[in-house]
């Protein structure tokens, strides 16, 4: 397993690395898929923790700068979304990455959740194999329990042993 440890995010850079690796995952996002402005991360930064979420940052020790970032985000139910830099992603570190989202949330009894677009293979692939079952889809139309094809946000539930008490 590829040797990956994580930060909380704290100043000024830590945020500024955080906007630019969102940015170059922006395109899988499944909320909004929108450039953030150093202006927009500003206003988010300056938000409550509850209302922005628990932000981390990934880093190898090999690397000067983080290549990767974490959420975990609770609305109604704890969401983990997260990334990595282009050049870092195929490489296996997205495993242990969101498997430190999963044991954040699994810590404090919320049972992992998370969406992701059905043309996203790769997230799809890792997170089956890290135990997520999807549990909805949603199109244009609205929520089913049942893909209906076509490009959709897939609402995906952790199924692991560890979160049987959550
Ligand atoms: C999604 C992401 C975190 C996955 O991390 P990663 O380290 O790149 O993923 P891996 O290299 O471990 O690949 C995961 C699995 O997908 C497979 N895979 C790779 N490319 C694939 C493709 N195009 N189609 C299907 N599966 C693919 C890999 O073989 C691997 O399966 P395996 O472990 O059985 O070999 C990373 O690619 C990323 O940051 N993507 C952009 C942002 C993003 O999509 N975030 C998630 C938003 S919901």
């Amino acid at each position: 397993m590829p040797k990956l440890w994580c930060s909380v995010p704290s100043d000024a850079q830590d945020v500024e690395s955080l906007r630019v690796i969102r940015n170059s995952c922006r395109e899988f996002m499944t909320s909004m898929t929108d450039e953030i402005s150093i202006e927009a991360q500003a206003a988010w930064w300056a938000q409550s923790p509850v209302m922005r979420g628990t932000p981390l940052l990934f880093h190898l020790l090999t690397e000067p700068n983080p290549i990767g970032f974490g959420l975990l985000r609770v609305q109604g139910v704890v969401f983990l979304t997260g990334g990595l830099l282009p050049r870092f992603r195929g490489k296996g570190y997205g495993a242990p990455l969101f498997q430190t989202l999963i044991a954040l949330a699994v810590g404090v009894r919320m049972r992992p959740h998370l969406k992701v677009r059905s043309d996203n293979a790769q997230a799809v692939k890792l997170y089956k194999k890290l135990n997520f079952t999807a549990v909805s889809y949603l199109d244009s139309s609205g929520y089913s329990e049942s893909p209906k094809g076509g490009v959709e946000i897939i609402g995906m539930r952790y199924e692991g042993d560890d979160a049987s008490n959550c």
